[in-house]
């Protein structure tokens, strides 16, 4: 049910129109509340910002910490593991200093090295497609998130670890397990992140003794221009960092970026007859994208003013980077798909000193989906009318629950 802000406080997560579809709160937020008074699911209150320009300051701003941890800061929910916001994997991650982690990684992700990844992303690729076609339905039919949207980027993160082939499903269980903080118990997440803590020690000794061409070989030997190291546990925390952050958030893109495709026949035919649009394509679903889930929390350290609001220290902002990429001020016909729109610097991978790290890596797993599915399957459709894709209840990636098709 649509909510009047003008009565109070919103219930956030607003509820969405459809599994593709926009909450109808967003436009008049953006137009008359910019800093809208929000409850948590956990009952604490926190500040909507729905502009992208506000969105875009909070996100950059020193003022404006990831410290949900602080004693006043809102909590998101009631579980106590709090997702992906606070965890013992971040502390260990700042502990190594998060600029100079991020120096240590980035320099991994050049464009030279995505080129590089590109053959091996497209072989996986159509392994998966390939199973996908041997394992249809008798009518024809099979489900585009499970047989490749779930699976890729779990093999491509195993890849980027040099963890062997043979290891990708209990990669996919632990990751379904880290981030499923509903379906699962808190004995069976904190089990779950036990082996996976002793598996990538054992793992990482693997790689001391014969290192590859991977990301993890590479940053046991990195040394920064202060002549420091990663530590071990450092290591780990980082192969446990690259699952959480890269793969439900890629898997769930995949499938939304294929819904959004599918849901208007044209734009899959456009595709299908100028190849040239894959890139601007992949940059405008992740603008266009209404369900990416929760949004970015922020814990305001010193105030702040945003849209003539004075944010106390103290207060739990929430950035919606969806509602921002929405915004009319920024994008010209911004509620209209424009599988050319050039520029488009939407806010999908964040911004500022954290914006996200993998963000090459998951545009080059996108554009060669989408590239080999065009190729593979022109003939693909929805085997379901667009409205009645169902969405993934949860609180921290947005995504589809299934993307039946067929071809
Ligand atoms: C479509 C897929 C993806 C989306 C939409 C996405 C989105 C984001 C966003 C919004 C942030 C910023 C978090 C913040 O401001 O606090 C972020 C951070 C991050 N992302 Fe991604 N991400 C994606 C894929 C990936 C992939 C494939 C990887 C790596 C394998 C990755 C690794 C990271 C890491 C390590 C961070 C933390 C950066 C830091 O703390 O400095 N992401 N991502």
């Amino acid at each position: 049910m649509t909510q009047d802000f003008r009565e109070g406080t919103l219930n956030y997560p607003l509820e969405m129109a459809g599994a593709l579809e926009p909450p109808a709160e967003w436009a008049e937020l953006r137009d008359k509340c910019p800093v809208a008074g929000i409850r948590l699911p956990s009952g604490d209150e926190a500040s909507l910002l729905t502009r992208y320009d506000d969105v875009r300051l909070v996100l950059s701003d020193p003022r404006c910490t990831r410290r949900m941890d602080a004693d006043d800061a809102a909590r998101i929910s009631e579980n106590d593991s709090g997702g992906v916001f606070n965890d013992s994997m971040a502390e260990s991650i700042n502990s190594a200093g998060q600029a100079r982690w991020r120096r240590m990684l980035t320099k991994w992700f050049t464009a030279k090295r995505m080129t590089a990844l590109r053959p091996g992303i497209e072989a996986m690729t159509h392994q998966l497609i390939d199973g996908m076609v041997e394992g249809a339905a008798g009518d024809g039919t099979a489900d585009l998130k499970a047989n490749v949207g779930f699976p890729l980027p779990v093999w491509v993160i195993c890849d980027l670890l040099g963890v062997p082939d043979t290891d990708r499903d209990r990669f996919a269980r632990w990751s379904d397990m880290l981030l499923n903080l509903t379906r699962y118990g808190q004995s069976e997440i904190d089990a779950a992140k036990a082996e996976f803590h002793v598996y990538l020690a054992e793992h990482l000794e693997t790689k001391r003794a014969e290192p590859g061409d991977d990301l993890l070989s590479a940053l046991i030997t990195a040394v920064d221009p202060d002549g420091g190291r990663l530590t071990d546990d450092q290591l780990v925390a980082t192969g446990q960092a690259l699952l959480v952050a890269g793969h439900e958030t890629t898997a769930n893109m995949i499938g939304k970026m294929m819904a959004m495709l599918l849901a208007d026949r044209g734009r899959w035919e456009h595709l299908v007859a100028d190849r040239s649009l894959v890139r601007p394509a992949v940059e405008e679903v992740l603008r266009f994208d209404a369900n990416p889930g929760f949004g970015m929390p922020r814990y305001v350290n010193e105030d702040i003013e945003v849209s003539g609001t004075v944010l106390p220290r103290g207060t739990t902002v929430v950035c919606s980077m969806a509602a921002a990429n929405r915004d009319e001020a920024a994008f010209d016909g911004a509620d209209a798909m424009t599988l050319d729109r050039r520029p488009n610097a939407h806010l999908a991978f964040g911004a500022g000193p954290h914006s996200c790290l993998g963000q090459s890596l998951a545009r080059t797993e996108l554009q060669t989906v989408l590239d080999v599915l065009l190729d593979r399957l022109p003939t693909l459709e929805l085997a379901v009318p667009a409205d009645e894709l169902r969405r993934v209840e949860g609180l921290v990636v947005g995504g589809l629950r299934e993307l039946p098709v067929r071809w």
